[in-house]
């Protein structure tokens, strides 16, 4: 085991660990008063998030390999918590046991699956078990599109309704999203004939393009919120949230492009160098 192995997972653990804890608080804000347990159990979930994006700070690029290990192991084990948790609520909302609740069912499908990519992640780094770089491009493309798709539905989703041409754009960019997303689930069904050095770099840039352009698009709707310029009910937080998902996924972007450019095809999955 490396520095980069605890320098790959200390930048995960940091990042989808804020994450985590943010959805705590969006789902408690999603409940209605009388949902005194379910509001508990987020904010408990809140603060063993929080408490691990502390430690996750506290360590450095020197701290011992396994030490980071078994920290990887006890972050799995939470966010298997949090992601029964998040399915556990589905459930309620879906039965139509939360009437009146402001938690959308997709976007706590979605909070979900972030949380099993996140623990899907771990396991990768632990077990040191890598994608083929052209496998990794293809499946993380798919999973971070689906993403970008959804958060466009819920900013339209939130926005007051006499913000429409704000909801156009909203409307525009998932529409643009779920195309990207037929395509890279086109290309996945063409597995292995498609994964060629040209036709995954054109993916990629592809993808990139539009990336860039919701990640703007997200920055200005953080902006328009913050200095209270438009009408909604997206929380601060929830906007500047979308914005370092979107930015997440363009690190991964321009990093799977210098692999698959670089010197071999033989590169190195760089989501997760062990
Ligand atoms: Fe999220
Ligand atoms: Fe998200």
């Amino acid at each position: 085991m490396s520095n980069a192995f605890v320098i790959r997972s200390l930048d995960e653990v940091r990042f989808w660990s804020r994450i985590m804890k943010e959805h705590s608080l969006f789902l408690k804000l999603g409940f209605r008063c009388e949902d005194k347990q379910l509001i508990h159990e987020a904010e408990q979930f809140y603060a063993l998030f929080e408490s691990i994006e502390n430690r996750a700070h506290a360590f450095t690029a020197g701290t011992d390999p396994q030490t980071i290990t078994k920290f990887n192991e006890e972050v799995h084990t939470a966010v298997s918590h949090i992601w029964a948790f998040k399915r556990k609520i589905l459930g309620l909302i879906i039965r139509c046991q939360l009437p009146g609740g402001n938690n959308l069912p997709l976007l706590v499908d979605h909070t979900s699956r972030e949380a099993n990519y996140f623990r899907n992640r771990l396991t990768e780094l632990n077990t040191g078990r890598l994608e083929p770089l052209p496998d990794a491009i293809i499946d993380e493309n798919v999973f971070f599109l689906r993403i970008m798709a959804d958060h466009a539905k819920f900013i339209s989703h939130l926005l007051d309704p006499s913000e429409r041409k704000l909801i156009d754009q909203a409307n525009h960019f998932s529409d643009e999203f779920d195309q990207l997303l037929f395509q890279a689930r086109d290309l996945d069904s063409m597995r292995p004939q498609s994964q060629t050095v040209p036709l995954l770099d054109q993916f990629l840039d592809e993808n990139r393009v539009s990336v860039k352009s919701l990640r703007d698009f997200k920055k200005t709707a953080r902006e328009l919120i913050d200095a209270c310029r438009i009408k909604s009910i997206i929380h601060p937080l929830l906007a500047d949230h979308v914005f370092r998902e979107a930015d997440r996924f363009l690190f991964i972007i321009d990093m799977f492009e210098k692999s698959l450019t670089g010197k071999q095809s033989q590169a190195p999955n760089p989501i997760a160098i062990h």
